[in-house]
């Protein structure tokens, strides 16, 4: 009876064994700590630079991100405002959605939601996995999108990749792993934290209410152990005249 079970079990959740493969692809796990506020900034800091001028967060307010993350509203206006005039505007990209078309074959998606429709560890990985390809017309490649128009932008800090590829028994062609071809401004180690803190930001971006949730949540457990005080000191003065 136990193994019947056992195997139903292994028969209903196999599909999401493979929906979570995301293609057949592996994916790196990554730290996600919405409390990390440092690595939120420096995230938000990667985002404003170096996506927004392709990508918009159109569902997001510079100065509501701002209160969320601790940053002042003078200094939203000094250090992350390139792509927009005040600090209530929603964040836009720069590029009008109809050339980046006609650049990239494909309009760069809204990222606002991304974290949620692909997961944090897509991101992670897709953001470390361009790797050079001189067949395609922007020059590169990913190993969890191919065929992606997307150009490498952070090559400058990761460097130039190449792939390793490997076959299989089939003799079909895997991606094994990657060389650094040509170094960047960033180790190894500095890169995937900076990958880190901006699937971290992109993680808020997704869903700004769960740092809120995560405070009710504080005082909720705070509230219990007081009430559990209470309660005891209660039952305490009840049961005095029992025995
Ligand atoms: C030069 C323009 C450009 C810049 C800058 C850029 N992207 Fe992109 N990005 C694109 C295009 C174009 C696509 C669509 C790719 C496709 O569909 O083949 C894309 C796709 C993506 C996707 C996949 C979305 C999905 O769900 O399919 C993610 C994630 C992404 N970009 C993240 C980023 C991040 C993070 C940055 C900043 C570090 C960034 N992009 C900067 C052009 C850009």
């Amino acid at each position: 009876m136990k193994k019947k079970l056992i195997t139903i079990f292994a028969i209903l959740l196999f599909p999401l064994t493979v929906a979570a493969g995301g293609g057949g692809v592996a994916l790196d796990p990554v730290n996600i700590n919405l409390n990390d506020k440092e690595s939120l900034q420096k995230g938000a800091r990667t985002f404003v630079n170096y996506c927004l001028s392709c990508h918009s967060a159109g569902y997001m307010r510079y100065n509501r991100m701002g209160q969320d993350l601790g940053i002042s509203e003078e200094l939203v206006a000094e250090n992350l405002l390139f792509a927009a005039e005040k600090t209530g505007d929603l964040m836009k990209a720069v590029m009008p959605a109809a050339d980046a078309k006609k650049w990239f074959g494909t309009a760069p998606p809204d990222l606002t939601l991304t974290a949620r429709s692909r997961g944090p560890k897509w991101i992670y990985t897709y953001m470390r996995s361009f790797y050079r390809d001189e067949s395609a017309p922007s020059g590169w490649n990913n190993k969890v999108f191919a065929h992606v128009a997307m150009p490498h932008v952070l090559y400058e800090w990761q460097g130039e990749q190449r792939p390793i590829i490997e076959k299989d028994s089939h003799g079909v062609e895997h991606i094994t792993g990657f060389e650094i071809a040509k170094a960047g401004t960033m180790t190894e180690k500095e890169y995937n934290e900076a990958m880190r803190d901006l699937t971290n930001f992109m993680v808020y971006l997704a869903e700004p209410a769960k740092l809120v949730r995560y405070k009710i949540g504080l005082y909720v457990i705070l509230f219990l152990i007081i009430f559990m005080v209470a309660a005891y000191m209660l039952k305490k003065e009840y049961w005095k005249d029992v025995h």
